[in-house]
């Protein structure tokens, strides 16, 4: 069996109080699990030293260039001398809101994998794109194209249908299922290795649930990630794969 894995991604909701709050999160609840905190660029040095030592460091996105005259990009080779461990590729918020193509997606997937980050990449469908019964398709041809020439790797996929990001409630798990049996169909098919995860309105609530869904190896936790929660969250998942 997989291990579980965790993930918080802050975006650009948290402050330094945020950073003050991982002192209070448990460790216990992380040691059965791999777990990451994806915080801002500027803080990753400061939760480095803060986060509890079984949180994983890393980075919300890293530049597609090696390096170079790119103002105010950030480097894989960068990320990895902070002692970052895990890197989100592809997130839909950098999708939709700052045009990133699945073609920068590869981009920056193939510079992790030459500096020895862990990518977790994030593919998901539209609300429109799921009403209109196309989301299968769509998700296959994002993941290829988000991969680029990548086979043979190792690389955790976060599906994360944009409609339940930041909402109230979780997909399906009906839903949830059908898509992660055809990822892992794809991840065959594309020879590669690596966890499916759930992400979308993961919470203390429904953790419990989500894990029941075969298939499924682990979450990404976006605004729940930025309170205690995510040690409530951490600890049930955990304890899901001792059963
Ligand atoms: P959410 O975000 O948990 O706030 O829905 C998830 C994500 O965007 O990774």
């Amino acid at each position: 069996m997989k291990k579980k894995l965790i993930g918080g991604n802050w975006k650009l909701m948290c402050d330094k109080e945020t950073l003050n709050m991982t002192k209070r999160l448990n460790n216990n609840d992380f040691t059965n699990v791999d777990a990451f905190i994806a915080v801002p660029a500027l803080y990753l040095p400061i939760a480095q030293n803060m986060f509890p030592s079984d949180i994983a460091l890393a980075a919300q996105d890293l530049s597609e260039y090696k390096s170079g005259p790119y103002t105010g990009e950030i480097s894989a080779r960068m990320l990895k001398d902070m002692g970052v461990v895990y890197v989100l590729v592809g997130h839909s918020e950098r999708r939709i809101n700052f045009g990133e193509s699945c073609e920068k997606v590869a981009k920056k997937l193939q510079r992790c994998l030459e500096n020895g980050l862990k990518p977790v990449l994030c593919i998901g469908e539209s609300e429109k794109c799921r009403n209109r019964g196309e989301y299968l398709e769509f998700l296959k041809s994002q993941l290829k194209e988000s991969l680029g020439s990548v086979r043979d790797s190792n690389i955790d996929i976060a599906y994360e249908p944009v409609w339940a990001i930041g909402k109230n409630e979780m997909a399906s798990e009906i839903k949830i299922k059908e898509v992660a049996e055809n990822i892992q169909k794809w991840m065959e098919e594309l020879r590669l290795r690596g966890r499916i995860i759930y992400g979308g309105a993961v919470n203390k609530d429904n953790v419990g649930k989500i894990a029941k869904i075969e298939l499924i190896d682990g979450v990404l936790v976006g605004g729940a990630s930025l309170t205690e929660e995510f040690s409530e969250i951490s600890k049930t998942l955990g304890d899901s794969a001792n059963r």
